[in-house]
């Protein structure tokens, strides 16, 4: 969901920074005043943060902005904890305050309690994936799935690299990405969606791409900001797919916004072995999201088959894609998501796992098993 923020009072970069980085504003613009907003016909943001810093009281017209416009939220910034403001405040229709010193959690708090409501269900799903073990085609599986949400839902679908420097999704998906998250972390102050369209890449394929940065970072950058810049793809795709670096323990640790963490191991007990360990540890950093392990690469004669890897992370595994590694590697040369050539054993199970991800449904007559049932019953 668009979320529109005006700020009354002086431009202050450290305000904006932590206004953007709550992830939630779609738009922020700064007013010196209330005059241009007391017009009966002016159109409102959805939250007003009025700044009074540096003033001495509220701004005249506030309590007359109210009764024209009731379903404006206000929230009230203050230099201090001052009761006689805050009752002023409260008599004008304020909803929340805030005092210096300004600290992130109380700006996400102020605009969970104004916007928790509105925001979460109109947010679009996010899937996350992330390797048990290096190579075991978590890219090749996060852009594929991508590929297939977009085809199929023909809704607006991104994919973000979450490596911060040399990821490989931009060679899976053919771009050619001129920017990356890391453009947005490094001006998270200017995070919007404005800002995060023009950051995204279009793909051939029918997804975006936030890419990864094919440099270092120029300045220390806070990954826990992460969030913020997820949150906001959430609320303007209906699908974001995150290929996941496994190592980075910052990135793992924000994934609050995610409906579903997918780990992807193969048959290996180094990856086995992760797999159990890193779906433990992620269910229960993230109760109510929903963590699953598939298998890539099913090799049927392998030593460890699927029930030892089930034993190894404590469920079922709903999916085992095949290995088809020329048709992996081709499309990867080839930029271009095998999941969009039908009649392969790789992409139909690739769709199977999109669907039931998304919840999409299958498509009328198709009654023949496909992905990795109609594999394992030899059914081609
Ligand atoms: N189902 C598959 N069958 C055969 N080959 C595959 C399959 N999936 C991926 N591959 C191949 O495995 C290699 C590694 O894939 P990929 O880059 O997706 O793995 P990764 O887990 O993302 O690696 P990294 O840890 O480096 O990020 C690639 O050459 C890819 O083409
Ligand atoms: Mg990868």
């Amino acid at each position: 969901m668009a979320v529109s923020l005006t700020v009354i009072g002086p431009r202050d970069g450290q305000l904006e920074e932590l206004v953007r980085a709550t992830g939630r504003i779609s738009t922020l613009t700064w007013l010196a005043d209330l005059s241009t907003l007391l017009d009966p016909a002016a159109g409102q943001p959805d939250v007003l943060l009025v700044d009074v810093r540096r003033a001495s009281g509220l701004p005249s017209g506030l309590s007359v902005l109210k009764r024209q416009h009731p379903a404006t939220n206000v929230v009230l910034l203050g230099s201090t904890v001052d009761p006689a403001l805050m009752l002023e405040g409260m008599r004008a229709g304020v909803t929340e305050f805030i005092a210096e010193p300004l600290r992130q959690a109380d700006f996400d708090a102020a605009l969970t309690r104004l916007l928790g409501q509105r925001t979460q269900p109109a947010g679009g799903q996010v899937f996350a994936f992330v390797g048990a073990k290096g190579g075991v085609g978590t890219t090749t599986t996060a852009v594929n799935v991508a590929t297939v949400l977009a085809k199929l839902s023909r809704c607006a679908t991104l994919v973000v690299d979450l490596h911060l420097a040399y990821g490989d999704a931009a060679v899976f998906l053919g771009a050619d990405a001129r920017f990356s998250l890391l453009d947005a972390l490094e001006n998270i102050h200017r995070l919007d969606a404005e800002f995060l369209r023009s950051l995204v890449v279009k793909t051939a394929s029918g997804v975006d791409l936030l890419a990864s940065a094919d440099r270092p970072p120029n300045r220390v950058v806070d990954v826990r900001r992460l969030g913020s810049v997820v949150q906001l793809a959430a609320s303007q795709y209906a699908f974001t797919v995150l290929d996941l670096p496994r190592s980075d323990l910052a990135v793992l640790d924000s994934l609050d916004h995610v409906s579903h963490i997918v780990v992807v191991a193969n048959q290996e007990l180094a990856a086995v072995r992760n797999a159990g360990r890193m779906g433990a540890a992620l269910g229960s950093r993230y109760p109510t999201v929903k963590v699953s392990t598939i298998i890539n690469r099913t090799d049927g004669k392998a030593e460890i088959g699927q029930r030892d890897v089930e034993k190894a992370v404590g469920t079922t595994i709903g999916h085992l894609l095949p290995d088809d590694y020329r048709r992996a590697l081709t499309a990867m040369h080839k930029g271009r998501p095998l999941a969009l050539d039908n009649h392969n054993q790789l992409s139909a199970s690739l769709t199977t796992l999109a669907r039931e991800l998304a919840g999409l449904p299958e498509p009328k007559g198709d009654r023949t098993q496909s992905g990795f049932r109609g594999f394992l019953s030899g059914r081609r």
